[in-house]
């Protein structure tokens, strides 16, 4: 796949922020603002529309995938109004309502994951090697090349699910960790940092089995600032 972006490994070896030439630069993107989950409203679905025009991301992709996060959005709010009237009825205990339940995690991280992962592109900066974030890639993974060799090495995986670089909130200490689906192998109280889709509707209408060729895509237009901000 053609590209006119910066090797950004050597850029964070320098230290300085580079800028990815040639990128379509996307309108304003939601940055984990918690805007779209005021307490106790329903959860509305953010506009990502923004993001079209990345390079090495087809309109149509985007746009089909844009629609899929919205039905998460809307299972979503639909278990947690159908819950409550099973909890009104008194009916929580029912095998019914423990399905349901098994099926919320499922349902509203897919709504949550997608806007992580749609939050987390659309950048044209390199992680600056001197950001707290990038510091600590150093630090727990010996140098940005060896992270990101892992990382897509995650995403990788047979499957489909999610790789996400995150951080133990205890100890600060990185991981990139394999999702399976939505809802299998989150690691407690580990804020993702970044999250890179690998359901193959993130890319086979585009890349066809080619999923490590979507993956160098994903990783060129990573939006570091939202990674830096997220790991704070
Ligand atoms: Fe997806």
């Amino acid at each position: 796949m053609e590209s006119t972006n910066p090797n950004r490994r050597q850029v964070l070896k320098t230290g300085a922020l580079a800028i990815a030439a040639g990128m379509a630069i996307p309108s304003v993107i939601p940055q984990d603002t918690k805007a779209s989950a005021p307490a106790g409203g329903p959860y509305t679905a953010r506009d990502y529309s923004g993001l079209v025009g990345m390079l090495g991301f087809d309109e149509p992709l985007l746009r089909t995938h844009f629609t899929l996060y919205e039905g998460y959005v809307k299972n979503t709010n639909a278990l947690i109004a159908e819950l409550g009237e099973m909890s009104k009825a008194s009916k929580s205990g029912s095998v019914a309502a423990a399905e349901l339940r098994r099926r919320f995690g499922w349902e509203f991280n897919g709504m949550r994951l997608h806007e992580l992962y749609f939050e987390n592109l659309g950048g044209k900066d390199a992680l600056a090697a001197d950001s707290p974030l990038g510091k600590a890639i150093i630090r727990d993974f010996g140098s940005y090349a060896a992270w990101e060799t892992d990382f897509k090495n995650t995403g990788k995986a047979r499957g489909i699910g999610w790789a996400a670089l995150v951080m133990d909130g205890w100890s600060g200490r990185l991981f990139n960790t394999w999702i399976a689906e939505h809802d299998g192998g989150h690691l407690a109280a580990c804020p993702i940092i970044l999250i890179m889709d690998v359901f193959e509707h993130a890319f086979i209408a585009q890349y066809g089995l080619k999923r490590a060729d979507y993956i160098e895509a994903f990783m060129k237009n990573v939006n570091w600032a939202a990674a830096v901000k997220r790991h704070g």
